[in-house]
């Protein structure tokens, strides 16, 4: 094939997406892929969805949402409209010209990258390949496994990057809940593997928000690395900071809103339990990973790491501590804890440090319950399995708790009503500021 004819099959699918008449399958539909589906939907291409998990596919064509801030109004306007359409046949991904792979990228036991998801989708994206494809990939990674995972499995067909398909890497910066910052107003920083992969990616994105073009896939893939590492390493020392600051008798909340006041040159960061989610947590070890291989220890990634895993048990001492001063021990006491979800006002588990604090009360003996109107039933995770369903906060439940630990500060909390009817608060999200003539039943942890 000439360089003529390579040009011609990059301008078809530029002047389809230029039209909207580009087909855009999106393969894995979660936290990241839904939003993202709808998005393109909304901005009037026609979608194709991909999941392995029926039950999902199952819901979104009968007009239901699974991810609690995303409405079922949406899913189903859409659906409607014939401008999204789900599948678990997978044979269908000949039929998008655009596929944004966004299947989950997750840790090893042994906290290593594990790209089994990425891998598998891979194959079935190469046994389906046909010309004119662009293949997005935008779960986060460490930087090379576009070129070095992707690429090879991709041109195992014969077809050739940047002539007969494209292959591009653009990080997803969803922020689930975040009702300011979506798909369409988050900038798109995009890394092709050829100038036509770039190119097509970035128009592919321009049409729904502004792309960022970076030189290469790898740079694009270690951008999203440093977003999230920039994040973890900053928790990392506010949390560290918190335990001085306990220490010396000052609240390091009121620190921060201090140094905020500063115009340029700070930005704040807030201490908590630990870290969750499936970003901040993970992320960083897959850089530092595959920083092993150029003989180099990423030493900031491994000290944020360990302070921030260590957030859990600072939560558990000072609530013996706070036990103790009421001549109580944690074991035989009744907890509990409020918010299980990583964040406030979202339903997602995953990583949360509520577990870590629940599974050591547990294991110290206090009697554990949990409340999240978020999240009502707790289901088996890859770490844990505690078959608990959420108890109602009630006045009588709350003084009947020898103490309340505060792990998720959700804005549906009404924690005037929550310190006056408990007898010991452990709060981790500073969600008790302000709340006046009870100070001795609040232990900041
Ligand atoms: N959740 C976030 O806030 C967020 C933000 C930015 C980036 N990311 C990254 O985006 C990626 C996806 O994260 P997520 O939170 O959406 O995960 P998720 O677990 O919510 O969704 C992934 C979906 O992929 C499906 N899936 C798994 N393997 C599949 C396969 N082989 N074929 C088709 N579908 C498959 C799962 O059933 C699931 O529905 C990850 O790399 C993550 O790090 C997540």
């Amino acid at each position: 094939m000439n360089q003529e004819n390579k040009g011609a099959i990059a301008s078809k699918l530029l002047e389809m997406i230029e039209q909207r008449t580009a087909r855009i399958g999106i393969i894995g539909l979660g936290y990241v892929g839904l939003p993202l589906a709808i998005h393109f939907g909304e901005k009037g291409f026609h979608v194709i969805g991909f999941d392995l998990d029926s039950r999902k596919i199952d819901k979104i064509l009968h007009g239901e949402s699974y991810i609690k801030h995303i409405p079922a109004d949406q899913i189903k306007k859409m659906a409607d409209a014939k401008q999204l359409d789900v599948t678990i046949d997978f044979s269908r991904l000949s039929e998008a010209d655009c596929i944004l792979i966004c299947v989950p990228t997750p840790l090893s036991d042994k906290m290593e990258p594990d790209l089994s998801y990425l891998l598998q989708t891979t194959e079935t994206i190469a046994n389906n390949l046909r010309r004119g494809q662009l293949i997005v990939l935008e779960s986060t990674t460490y930087p090379g496994t576009t070129q070095e995972m992707l690429l090879p499995q991709l041109s195992s067909t014969n077809m050739k990057v940047g002539q007969d398909f494209f292959l591009a890497f653009s990080p997803e910066r969803e922020d689930p809940g975040n009702k300011k910052f979506t798909a369409t107003n988050i900038p798109k920083v995009v890394g092709g593997v050829t100038n036509d992969c770039l190119e097509t990616a970035t128009a592919l994105y321009n049409s729904i928000t502004r792309s960022v073009p970076v030189s290469s896939t790898q740079a694009a893939e270690l951008t999203k690395l440093l977003e999230n590492t920039f994040r973890s390493v900053n928790i990392a020392l506010v949390n560290e900071l918190k335990i001085l600051a306990h220490k010396m008798g000052i609240d390091l909340f009121e620190v921060i809103d201090a140094a905020s006041t500063k115009p340029f040159g700070y930005t704040p960061f807030y201490p908590g339990p630990g870290l969750g989610g499936h970003c901040i947590p993970i992320d960083p070890f897959y850089l530092a990973w595959k920083a092993k291989e150029y003989d180099f220890s990423t030493r900031f990634i491994q000290l944020a790491g360990e302070i921030n895993v260590s957030m859990p048990y600072y939560v558990i001492e000072k609530t013996v501590e706070a036990l103790n001063k009421n001549k109580k021990s944690l074991n035989g006491s009744s907890i509990l804890i409020l918010g299980i979800a990583y964040k406030k006002d979202v339903d997602d588990d995953r990583e949360s440090p509520g577990y870590a604090i629940m599974k050591m009360l547990l294991e110290k003996g206090a009697t554990v319950n949990y409340n999240d109107p978020w999240i009502p039933k707790l289901h088996t995770t890859r770490k844990y399995n505690f078959q608990m369903e959420s108890t109602p906060i009630t006045r009588e439940i709350l003084a009947e708790m020898d103490a309340v630990i505060i792990v998720t500060d959700h804005s549906d909390y009404d924690f005037a009503e929550i310190v006056k009817h408990s007898n010991l608060i452990i709060d981790t999200r500073n969600a008790t500021k302000g709340i006046k003539g009870a100070n001795e039943k609040i232990v900041m942890a």
